[in-house]
């Protein structure tokens, strides 16, 4: 990394500053590199398909290390999702399957180079506020490497997300009330202690290792450019590290075209579409960035992932929506809840609400003529359906319950 840029008043800062926001303004700040020297070095480095996301090293902000990760991050499938695409007359659908992280979610991206991060300054305590799955991947990929994690959750997270934190060994601070304010209890908390706080967004590390699942996509894409990438928003930092990755690669002249980056959103907690379309309807694609201010909302969805009132990385995600020419996708629960199932009959991913939410926003864009049939169009799958069954057995349907005999299966499959 060569230093900062601010998203919201281009004020840059050297590789060596010590802070997460804008000394200027506030806003976040982007990561920057060398990057014709890091795409050279990148392109001699790469051979064969994605091993994980350390075989991007020459575009992420680490110190280079004899010893490899302890644990495989990165490195999912991208399936060719023949049938499910076909159901609605799209030909070229991928499903990008993070779900296979170590902790089961996009998250452990982040976390992993945080975590990383956090060993090159010498910080042995890593925070992060969390609706879950952020909190459950610090607190596995923490104790890959030995580090203590405490993570804030609200006190609503979802069973399945707490538990695997707490047997992950990590010091889980339940707050009474919502994300957002576990969010700004996180930060007060970990600035008192000297934490090394991971919490989504803020800190600039986070969107650089989400922006690994874009050099994924292009390496097994071989090249070839997506029309579109789906990505799930919450507080826009998967989204923003999506964008940040083909922008990446691209500045470094490795690839000469850039995907259009589709925000899918519950219709209840969708302050970044809003903010996007408020934008547009203004006519305003190129707004000057310091003055747009990020909607705010009262977050109340079933994609507890994406539940956010203030979303953390809004401006990044809302400049990479309408840089890249994207949709702004609100979709409403019940249409979340049905594409869990939906999904997995035709694909076997079991995904959480949240990451089912992707899909929900592919079938309404085809609905509404935003997607022609051929258009090459990648949909992230973030997070597993274990992590959240109470939701998914809502829609999975129920089993059948019979006597133990033959007679009984024969009436019951009838
Ligand atoms: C499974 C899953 N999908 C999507 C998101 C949204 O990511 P972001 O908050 O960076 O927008 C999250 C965030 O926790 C998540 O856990
Ligand atoms: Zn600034």
């Amino acid at each position: 990394m060569n230093g900062y840029l601010c998203f919201a008043c281009a004020t840059t800062q050297a590789a060596d500053f010590g802070g997460f926001l804008c000394p200027s303004c506030g806003e976040n700040l982007e990561i920057t590199y060398d990057y014709v020297a890091a795409g050279e070095e990148l392109q001699r480095s790469l051979c064969g398909g994605p091993r994980d996301i350390f075989s991007y090293t020459p575009l992420l902000p680490l110190r280079k290390r004899d010893t490899p990760f302890p644990l495989r991050v990165g490195g999912t499938p991208l399936y060719a999702a023949r049938r499910l695409g076909e159901s609605i007359g799209l030909c070229n659908l991928y499903l990008k399957d993070d779900t296979l992280n170590p902790s089961a979610s996009t998250k452990d991206r982040a976390s992993a180079v945080a975590v990383q991060r956090a060993t090159d300054i010498g910080a042995t305590v890593v925070s992060a506020a969390s609706t879950g799955n952020a909190g459950s991947s610090l607190a596995c990929l923490a104790a890959a490497l030995g580090l203590r994690a405490v993570v804030f959750v609200p006190e609503s997270a979802p069973v399945a997300k707490l538990t695997q934190m707490l047997s992950f060994g990590a010091t889980v601070i339940a707050v009474r009330g919502n994300y957002d304010t576990a969010f700004d209890l996180c930060l007060a908390a970990s600035d008192e202690m000297g934490w090394f706080n991971r919490s989504t967004g803020y800190n600039p590390f986070t969107r650089e290792g989400k922006k690994t699942c874009a050099f994924e996509i292009w390496q097994d894409l071989d090249g070839r450019i997506p029309d579109r990438v789906v990505v799930p928003a919450g507080d826009g930092n998967m989204l923003s590290g999506m964008w940040k990755g083909w922008c990446d690669l691209h500045t470094a002249g490795l690839i000469d075209r850039l995907p259009k980056i589709d925000c899918a959103q519950s219709e209840s907690s969708a302050a970044i579409c809003h903010t996007v379309r408020r934008l547009r309807d203004n006519n305003d694609a190129e707004p000057t960035w310091s003055t747009v201010v990020v909607d705010k909302v009262e977050a109340s969805t079933v994609a507890d992932s994406i539940a956010v009132d203030r979303p953390r990385d809004g401006l990044a995600a809302v400049k990479a929506i309408l840089h890249s020419a994207g949709e702004a996708v609100t979709i409403s629960d019940a249409e979340i809840l049905a594409a869990i199932p939906d999904l997995a009959r035709s694909t076997g991913i079991f995904a959480e609400p949240a990451a089912a939410a992707t899909w929900a926003a592919v079938q309404q864009m085809v609905r509404n003529d935003r997607i022609t049939k051929h258009e090459l169009v990648v949909c992230v799958v973030s997070g597993s359906g274990l992590k959240d069954v109470a939701h998914a057995s809502e829609v999975a349907g129920k089993p059948l319950v019979i006597d133990p005999s033959i007679e009984a299966v024969r009436k019951v499959l009838h």
